[in-house]
C-alpha cells in the first residue's frame, strides 16, 4: 500500500527534540503520574508499589469495565458496548477509515485537518474530495460548497472538531446542516474530537454521536486529558455495523489496548472533573496570552481560536512557512509547526496550551526573528 509521508508527524519527529520552546506540541501542558494519582486521591508512592505485583496478562480484550464506563461517561446516552478502545485517536481514525471505506467509494474531508483523514483513504483509492476551511468563514465549513461536493456515492464525511489547526468549532446550527447533508446522501459521518470537551463558556460540547446515528466519534486521552503516553484512544457509534467492521479489523491491528494504559486511562476518567478544571485554566490563561501578543506585535494576524490547543497564526514576510520554521528552531530554539504540513501557505501553527511561561518566552522569540528579518 503506498501512502504519502505525514507532514505534521514528520517534522515533529525531525525537530521537537530540539526544541528550547515547544510550541509544536498540541497536548494541554502533559501530567506526570504522579501529579494523575495525586490529584484522583491516591498516594502514589503506595500505589505504584502495589502495582508491581500485577501479573501482565492481555486483561480485558474489548477494555476494562471501568474504562469503558468512564468513556461512555463523555457522551450524553451511550452504552459501554458502544466503545471501542484503540491505540490513541491514531489508531482509531486508522481503524474506522480501514474499516469502513472502498476503493470505489469518495470521501469529503475539511482541510486544514490531521493528515490521515484525507491520506489514508487515499492511499486506499477512494476518492477524496477536500472541503477547504479558510480564515474568511472563520475556518467553519462551506454549507454551499459540501453540498455540492457530496453524491450518492459519498460514505463518508470527516471533519475534525475542534479542527486542528485553526482552532475552529463548528456551533451547533451550521452542525445540523452538515448532518442534513449526509443523511441525504446517507454517509457516515467521522468527527474527530480528540480536542473536545473543555468548552471556552463551561458548557457540554456534543458530540457527533449525541447528534446524529451515522455519527462516529473518535477521542484519547492525548490532548485534553495531558495523557498522550498513554496511547489510549477510541471510537464511539451508536451504528451497529460501524461498530462490527470496527471489531472485525481490531482483532486483526490491535487485539487490546496496554493493560497498564487502561487502567491509568480510567482513574484519570473516574476524575475527569478535576482534570478539566486544572486544564481549563491553562488554556483559558495561555489563550489570553496568545491573543494579546498577535494584538500586539506588528506583522501578525490570526484568526482567535475558540476551541482546542492550537491557533493558525499568519504573519507577513515573504518566507515559506517550512523555511522560516527551520530557522526559527534553528537560529531561536522555538517549535512551531510550519502551515505546509496542512497544505497552506504564510502561516504558521501554534500550539498554546503547553505551560505560560514556554509560551511567552517564545512568542518574545519569534517577536525578535521579525524584528530582525
Ligand atoms: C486531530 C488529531 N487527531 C488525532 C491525533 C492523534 O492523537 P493520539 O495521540 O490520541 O493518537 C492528533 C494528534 O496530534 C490530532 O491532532
Amino acid at each position: 500500500m503506498k501512502i504519502k509521508t505525514f507532514k505534521v508527524e514528520q517534522w515533529m519527529n525531525e525537530f521537537e527534540n530540539d526544541a528550547v520552546y515547544n510550541l509544536g506540541e498540541t497536548c494541554i501542558d502533559s501530567m506526570t503520574l504522579r501529579e494523575l494519582l495525586e490529584l484522583s486521591g491516591k498516594n502514589p508512592e503506595g500505589f505504584l508499589v502495589a502495582l508491581a505485583d500485577k501479573r501482565m496478562t492481555y486483561g480485558y480484550i474489548e477494555g476494562s469495565p471501568e474504562l469503558l464506563k468512564g468513556i461512555a461517561s463523555l457522551y450524553e446516552d451511550v452504552r459501554i458496548d458502544q466503545v471501542i478502545p484503540t491505540h490513541g485517536a491514531i489508531g482509531a481514525n486508522h481503524q474506522v477509515i480501514t474499516a469502513l471505506i472502498e476503493p470505489t467509494d469518495n470521501m469529503v474531508s475539511v482541510m486544514p485537518t490531521y493528515q490521515q483523514h484525507y491520506s489514508i483513504p487515499e492511499s486506499i483509492g477512494a476518492e477524496v474530495r477536500l472541503l477547504q476551511l479558510t480564515p474568511e468563514n472563520s475556518f467553519l465549513p462551506d454549507l454551499e460548497v459540501l453540498r455540492n461536493l457530496v453524491d450518492e456515492h459519498t460514505k463518508m464525511i470527516t471533519i475534525n472538531n475542534p479542527n486542528n489547526p485553526s482552532g475552529s468549532w463548528i456551533p451547533l446550527e451550521i452542525m445540523g446542516e452538515i448532518i442534513k447533508i449526509a443523511e441525504n446522501v446517507g454517509a457516515y459521518i467521522l468527527s474527530d474530537e480528540v480536542y473536545r470537551g473543555i468548552a471556552e463558556d463551561d458548557c457540554y460540547m456534543p458530540s457527533i454521536v449525541d447528534l446524529y446515528d451515522k455519527g462516529i466519534s473518535v477521542s484519547s486521552m492525548s490532548k485534553i486529558f495531558s495523557l498522550a503516553g498513554l496511547r489510549m484512544g477510541w471510537i464511539v457509534s451508536k451504528d451497529a455495523g460501524v461498530l462490527q467492521a470496527c471489531r472485525t479489523r481490531r482483532d486483526y491491528d490491535t487485539i487490546c489496548c496496554g493493560s497498564l494504559d487502561d487502567l491509568f486511562a480510567s482513574i484519570a476518567l473516574s476524575n475527569k472533573d478535576k482534570i478539566f478544571e486544572r486544564n481549563k485554566s491553562i488554556l483559558k490563561h495561555n489563550r489570553e496570552i496568545l491573543d494579546k501578543w498577535v494584538n500586539e506585535t506588528k506583522g501578525v494576524h490570526y484568526v482567535k481560536p475558540v476551541a482546542g490547543t492550537t491557533a493558525l497564526v499568519y504573519y507577513d514576510k515573504n518566507i515559506p512557512s517550512y523555511d522560516l520554521c527551520v530557522r526559527l528552531i534553528k537560529e531561536k530554539g522555538l517549535l512551531f509547526t510550519p502551515g505546509s504540513c496542512f497544505e497552506l501557505e504564510g502561516c504558521v501553527r501554534i500550539g498554546y496550551a503547553f505551560d505560560s511561561k514556554t509560551l511567552k518566552e517564545g512568542l518574545d522569540k519569534f517577536t525578535e526573528f521579525l524584528k530582525e528579518n
